[in-house]
């Protein structure tokens, strides 16, 4: 069945068993514990918590929609063929409506007479402490077809959610076509909190998700999700898998609002425009099959200039990097070097290397790309751990302001001037120095010209993670007592790390652009202890 009629079908259906027809929320969304819309339920999460009424905006309590979705939880790992950053997901939601009864008999109903699928085998939650065995599921399964193979996991495979640090999550049932997971049906009986204890939700919820891709690519009988009707007209004109991959993603992401920038989803963004240009600088009919493709058409709205405006502005501006990359690979460059500063994948430098007669030691490369990793999902998990709300748009604008205003003090008094401490608030930054006098009227005066002047210049703020000898090499500031890890990532506010105005080594988050900051104004400067002073400013 072809991907349209599949929506069709389950919208249709799902509408007859008496469901509200809602339509996808955008990628983007205010939920501060994720960057993007990963599932279905994330738009009911208060009617899961009685905290919105569903009668009262649905006329109903049970909802279907076909979600937009995004998934990378590890951007350095987009790309591989095994995995879709964006898809589509099937899903009915109940909150207080129905329970498991109903809901596997819908699934079951919808997978074999409407798809005409064959089922597999399906799995239930085989229990653990505090959550016993899902019996009750495993039965009404047997209920309605007593040869059905029923498989029981733990945690990792049958217990669904949250998303982000907390929220509604409970045991699944999943099932399973030509040995492929293709629903999973989740009991919203719980309320995980950031500790990780459970606790029973007053309202027991369902919540589904059925991967519209993978669901065409059985009903297609086709090997993978580039084979089905999904994929077939963007790859008859991208290069590779990855290249339509990532090129469908993008015109989704541009489309809900996210635009290339340097932190959080913009970066998301920005690495996967980079990354499909890298394989193919023509990317232009890649859009093109993407928003004039039968099957989005239909049901998105996508407006192909300001998609593309978007694609050519950032290939325009990767380009050069992109080139003098190439460049540096000819003089031999370290291909980690290559991969953390200019975004080459592996293997395109192993393709050039190849081309070139040069050996790459892959091994060396491996082991620190797998550093690399960890140190981005540490750094992804420390933002979480906070809620990006910890880390709140104001503070972010300190954050950056604090780095001009450190280059702008050595600038006038001098490179003796070295960071003792900051402190930042949603209302103020504070930044200690190590000065030996009080600074005078017009000194003051001169620092926050030159860091209003770095402002008004609009200057992108970017970042690099770098082997340590690189990084220190860069030039960058750095604390010389503290201890840095292998791998560094340094921030720098300018055009390139040659014609920085400010470098420093930086765990971020910043501000994409100067430009997003406001005026700067010093408010005090005082004495801490000997030797060293300390500014208070603000943006207003
Ligand atoms: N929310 C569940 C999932 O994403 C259905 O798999």
């Amino acid at each position: 069945m072809e991907s349209r009629e599949i929506r069709q079908k389950f919208l249709e259906f799902f509408e007859g068993k008496g469901h509200k027809v809602v339509p996808s929320s955008p990628l983007v969304t205010d939920d501060p514990s994720v960057l993007f819309t990963t599932a279905g339920m994330q738009q009911f999460k208060p009617y899961y918590l009685g905290v919105k009424d569903p009668m009262s905006d649905f006329g109903s309590k049970n909802t279907v929609s076909v979600q937009k979705s995004v998934r990378t939880s590890d951007i350095e790992e987009v790309g591989d063929e095994r995995h879709l950053t964006f898809f589509e997901m099937l899903g009915n939601f109940s909150f207080g409506g129905y329970w498991k009864k109903e809901a596997i008999e819908y699934a079951h109903e919808f997978v074999t007479e409407v798809m005409g699928l064959k089922i597999d085998y399906v799995t239930i939650f085989e229990g653990e402490e505090g959550v016993p065995k899902d019996e009750e599921s495993e039965r009404i399964w047997k209920s309605i077809d007593p040869s059905i193979r029923v498989r029981a996991f733990g945690r990792a495979d049958n217990f669904w959610g949250p998303t982000g640090t907390e929220g509604p999550c409970g045991p699944t049932t999943e099932i399973y076509v030509d040995g492929i997971e293709i629903w999973n049906i989740v009991f919203n009986e719980f309320y995980q909190s950031a500790d990780k204890t459970l606790r029973p939700l007053d309202i027991k919820g369902i919540d589904t998700g059925m991967g519209l891709e993978r669901l065409a690519m059985v009903s297609q009988e086709v090997q993978t999700v580039f084979d089905t009707d999904l994929f077939v007209s963007i790859l008859s004109v991208a290069k590779s898998r990855i290249v339509a991959d990532h090129v469908r993603s993008a015109v989704f992401m541009i489309s809900d609002g996210v635009r290339p920038s340097n932190s959080e989803r913009g970066y998301v963004l920005r690495r996967l425009i980079r990354r499909a240009f890298v394989y193919q600088r023509d990317l232009k009919p890649v859009v093109e099959a993407v928003v004039n493709h039968l099957s989005y058409k239909d049901f998105y709205e996508f407006n192909l200039n300001e998609v593309w405006s978007v694609f050519e502005t950032e290939t325009n501006k990767f380009k050069e990097t992109l080139d003098a990359g190439l460049k540096e690979f000819e003089k031999g460059r370290d291909p980690f070097v290559l991969f953390t500063s200019y975004g080459f994948p592996l293997e395109l430098t192993k393709e050039l290397a190849k081309e070139k007669g040069i050996e790459i030691n892959e091994k060396d490369f491996e082991e620190r790309f797998k550093k690399h990793q960890e140190m981005s999902r540490r750094g992804m998990e420390a933002k979480f751990k906070g809620g990006l709300a910890g880390h709140s748009d104001k503070e972010v604008q300190y954050h950056t302001v604090t780095h001009l205003l450190h280059q702008a003090l050595r600038d006038v008094l001098g490179h003796d001037v070295s960071q003792k401490g900051s402190n930042i608030t949603p209302e103020r930054l504070r930044f200690d120095f190590a000065f030996p006098r009080k600074m005078t009227d017009e000194e003051k005066k001169r620092v926050e010209e030159i860091v209003n002047e770095k402002i008004s210049e609009a200057l992108p703020v970017n970042r690099v993670i770098l082997p340590k000898a690189e990084a220190e090499k860069t030039g960058a500031l750095h604390f010389f007592g503290d201890k840095y890890g292998d791998e560094i990532s340094v921030y720098y506010i300018g055009d390139s790390m040659e014609h920085a105005y400010s470098k420093e080594f930086c765990g971020g988050p910043h501000v994409s652009n100067t430009s997003e900051l406001g005026k700067f104004k010093i408010q005090k400067e005082e004495a801490v202890s000997a030797g060293v002073r300390r500014i208070k400013a603000v943006l207003e």
